[in-house]
């Protein structure tokens, strides 16, 4: 028998179920909620996950900050499925998505740390990019961007979260093209 799901790239067509799905935990304040432009502006960083009737059972997005640093944002899986690997499908989608974009670390705030250990996310206490790279991403209007620098007009959203951060296998066909080693920070909350 195959999976119950499928997870698949998003269509425009599917914001209004993505936002269903996210409200619930908007509302908990366990991710950030969006206005409906930002998810149509969005839409080819998402992957959603189709129920076997075609109702949308799960969503998340990959987000590039910089060359070599991406982020996994609106993971979400709507409460009846959890548990079955929807959400395991969908982070294995963003991370391909992600290493054919060439990125080499993926970003992560989030109370879910055990799912994302059990990943080979790592939490980690600083942030990760060097002071010039922090001094462009600070010009950035994004919420999720101000919470990985952990600007203070965000703190209250990030209460309690944890930030983690995954180093990604380099994509097989560049493979011999020099694999560095990973950054000291990544493992450094072992
Ligand atoms: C984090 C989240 C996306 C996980 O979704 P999920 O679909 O339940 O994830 P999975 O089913 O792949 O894995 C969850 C657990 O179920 C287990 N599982 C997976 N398939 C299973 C199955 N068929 N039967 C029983 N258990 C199963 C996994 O082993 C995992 O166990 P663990 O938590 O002990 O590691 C979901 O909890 C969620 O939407 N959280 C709120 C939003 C959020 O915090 N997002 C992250 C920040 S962006």
């Amino acid at each position: 028998m195959g999976s119950p799901f499928t997870v698949r790239r998003a269509r425009a067509s599917d914001v209004p179920a993505i936002e269903q799905l996210v409200a619930p935990y908007v509302q908990r304040r366990i991710l950030i909620g969006k206005e409906r432009v930002a998810y149509y502006e969005s839409i080819q960083e998402f992957q959603v996950a189709e129920g076997p009737d075609g109702i949308l059972v799960g969503c998340g997005a990959l987000h590039t900050l910089w060359e070599d640093l991406g982020e996994v944002r609106t993971l979400a899986v709507s409460a009846d499925w959890l548990h079955h690997g929807v959400g395991h499908a969908i982070l294995e989608e963003l991370q391909n998505a992600a290493t054919s974009l060439g990125l080499k670390r993926l970003f992560c705030l989030t109370f879910e740390v055990d799912f994302f250990e059990g990943h080979g996310f790592r939490p980690i206490g600083e942030t990760v990019v060097p002071p010039e790279v922090y001094a462009e991403l600070v010009r950035s209007s994004d919420e999720g961007v101000a919470e990985f620098l952990e600007l203070a007009r965000v703190k209250p959203n990030t209460l309690g979260n944890t930030r983690m951060l995954k180093l990604l296998d380099p994509a097989p066909a560049t493979a011999a093209s020099g694999a560095e080693a990973p950054s000291a920070e990544a493992s450094s909350a072992d």
